[in-house]
This record gives structure tokens, sequence and C-alpha cells, in this order.
């Protein structure tokens, strides 16, 4: 997060003294990435942040690769999940590659420990429900439409401040960034940026809590779950500064770029990671040149699998697609309007779409997890009048 932040008390110099009221020094941490190149933050905590009392038992996470081998346009229904499990035991990984995964979380429970992810950044999209996320870098409060980015390394703990709750999880092996194209080389938002460092939320209130006992933190590494036991409260940090921290971005202060004819998907990108992008389809503006067609055009990214998530009942180019569907059009596969679409939207001013899409540059495999939420028949529903899985436009 290339926005120098700073909470709580830090010495003026870094590596120098700096002690508690009883005497003692406090015990600094400096957490940073690319081996001391990349960024970092330098964390004061009460204890030493290197107790382990006890490491109780690693779970393996289930991940399926469902083995349907017949290429074709899926299409999964995930308003129906049932809630379960907490903010983290409840995910669901409906499908992923090496260099990213995706899937949804409905949880039920609030999270009784906290949660490190070891391996990889992750970008939380709140789809619906509020609450805040904790973690030693201070609180952020959440909401509707907010992405939480929370880098690897940052132990946190969600809690749940609303009736349902529904996230969509992306993660990532690579380090989650804005695009590169939008930042000058010091790291600041350029003006045709479609947001910038003003739409992003900061933790802003530390949390140091002084306690002794048992705390149970669980690190994901490996595809594995590892319980450790601190004897000590983890959120146990007196100031901090730096680069790296978790942040939130909302869907709705993305500022889309529109144009006199359509404009490709990179218009709407908001994150980076390697071997894929994330982009926000947001309420806009049509294009205004007088033959314009405002539906996209039929085509196909052959080196690429596209991942569409309909965070609004609304969107202007399929059929039969619901309020917190996923689409997954693979390898190129021909996708566009459906039948009448492209015509219907000719001088149609603008559209109320919400929808995160995640563009990835290598092939996902899709997840056991998505049975009993797949619609079979999608891959016909560009057939006029297509039969049982044509379900009527919703806009
Ligand atoms: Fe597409």
């Amino acid at each position: 997060m290339p926005i120098y932040h700073k909470l709580g008390n830090i010495p003026q110099k870094r590596h120098v003294q700096f002690r508690k009221p009883d005497g003692s020094l406090y015990q600094e941490q400096v957490i940073g990435t690319e081996g001391f190149s990349g960024i970092s933050s330098i964390l004061y905590h009460i204890n030493p942040p290197t107790r382990v009392k006890a490491i109780k038992g690693i779970t393996e996470l289930k991940r399926e690769v469902w083995e349907e081998k017949t290429l074709r346009h899926f299409h999964f229904k995930t308003l129906d999940a049932k809630p379960e499990g907490d903010p983290i035991s409840g995910r669901k990984v409906l499908m992923f590659n090496n260099d990213v995964s995706m899937g949804i979380c409905n949880p039920k429970e609030q999270m009784e420990y906290f949660y490190k992810n070891g391996e990889g950044d992750e970008i939380i999209f709140v789809h619906e429900g509020k609450g805040r996320m904790e973690s030693q870098y201070g609180a952020l409060d959440f909401h509707d439409g907010d992405y939480i980015v929370i880098p690897r390394g940052v132990i946190h703990r969600f809690l749940l401040k609303s009736e349902k709750t529904r996230f969509l999880v992306i993660e990532s092996p690579s380090p989650v960034e804005t695009p590169r194209r939008y930042r000058n080389t010091y790291g600041q938002l350029l003006e045709h940026a479609p947001f910038c460092e003003r739409d992003f939320r900061l933790p802003e209130t530390l949390i140091t809590k002084d306690e002794k006992g048992e705390f149970l933190v669980k690190i994901k590494k490996s595809n594995c779950i590892h319980n450790y036991i601190y004897d000590f409260h983890p959120l146990d940090v007196v100031g901090w500064d730096g680069y790296f921290y978790p942040w939130i971005f909302n869907i709705n202060d993305f500022m889309p770029i529109t144009g006199k004819i359509h404009q490709p998907p990179p218009v709407h990108q908001t994150f980076q990671g390697d071997g894929f992008v994330i982009c926000s389809f947001c309420p806009r503006p049509f294009d205004f040149h007088p033959e314009a067609v405002p539906a996209p055009y039929n085509h196909s990214n052959v080196d690429s699998d596209e991942v569409l998530f309909y965070a609004s009942s609304e969107f202007m180019s399929r059929k039969g697609i619901e309020y917190g569907s996923i689409t997954h059009h693979p390898d190129g596969l021909p996708h566009g309007p459906h039948p009448g679409r492209a015509e219907a939207s000719i001088g149609a001013k603008e559209t109320n779409e919400l929808a995160v899409m995640m563009d990835s540059f290598r092939p996902m495999h899709v997840a056991k997890a998505v049975l009993g939420c797949e619609d079979a028949d999608y891959f016909r529903s560009w057939l006029d009048n297509s039969g049982a899985g044509f379900i009527p436009p919703t806009s």
C-alpha cells in the first residue's frame, strides 16, 4: 500500500531504545516483503512476537478439483449457499490455480480466535454485511461493497455486526496492488486513475491489549491450518508505521471511465496480482456516439479465464443471471450479449450494474464445492428460447 501511515506511539528513530513505563524495552518487529526490498512496517509490541506456547495440530483444507472434462461456459448460483462456519472456517473455494483462488463465505458464527494467512494476500469483497476487522494495525469497519485488502502475515479477526454476511474471497500468493499503470514512479495515483488515495480507508483506531492467557492464532500455510497458541493477546502493538498494512476500498468509490463507444474491461481494472486482474463494473452512463451499441461485443480472450461475480440483480448483457451469480468463461470461449440484448441496449443511457470480475491468465480449476449450485444449461443460454436453463432477463 504506497501511502505512509502510522498509528500509536513510536520512537523518533528506527531501531533505537523505546521503553515501556516500567523501563523495559518494547519489542520491535519489522514486517515486510521481498527480503527487505519491498514495502514494510515496523511494529512495537508489548510482548516478543517470537513467543509460541504450543502448536496444536494441523488441519488440511479441502480443495478438490471437480473432474469435469467438458469444456463449457459455467454458471454458479451462490445466493442459496447455506450460512456456515465463521469468516474463516465458512469459506468455500470455488475455483483456483497457482496464481489466484476465488470462493464464497456466508458465515453464521463469530470467530473465537485470530487468523493469519501465511501464504497469500486476501481481498475480501463484502457483498452484504457489516462489521469490524481487528488486526495488529488497528480496526477497520467494513460494510457492503468494501474490498478489504489484507496482506499476508497480518494477524486479525472479523467481528460480524449484521444478521446476514456474504463475502467473496480472493486469495493470491503474489502481492495484490493497484494497477501499476495508474501510479507514477513515486507510487502516487495519477490523474487518469479511476480512484485516488482519498478513497482508501486505513486503520485509524489502534487496539492495544496487555493480556496474558491462551490465545489461538490459526495460521494458513501450504493449504493447511496450523493452530498456534500464544500466551499473550496478539493485538499487543502500541504503535507502528510504514507502508505494509490492511486497508479498504469501496466499489462505490470507483469512478468509472466511459467513452464515446464501448470501453473494454481494462478501464474497470481495480487491482492486479501476478497472473490475474480484478475489475469493478459500476453504475455509469453509456457510450455517447449516436450509433453506439452499449452492450459489449462478442469476445474471446484466448489466454484468459473470465470469472464474473454479480453483486447487483441488474446486468445488461446476460439472461438468466441472478444476484450472487458467478459465471466462468474458460479458455477464451466466445461470449457476449445474450440474444436480443445488443439490440435492446441501443439508446439506453445508463447502467446500474455492479459486478466484480477476475480474469486469470492461466486456466482455473473448478472445485467440487460448486456441485449443487451449477446451472448446467448455462452454456446453451445464447440460443434463443434455450429451454430449461432459460430465465427471463433481469433488466
Ligand atoms: Fe468477457
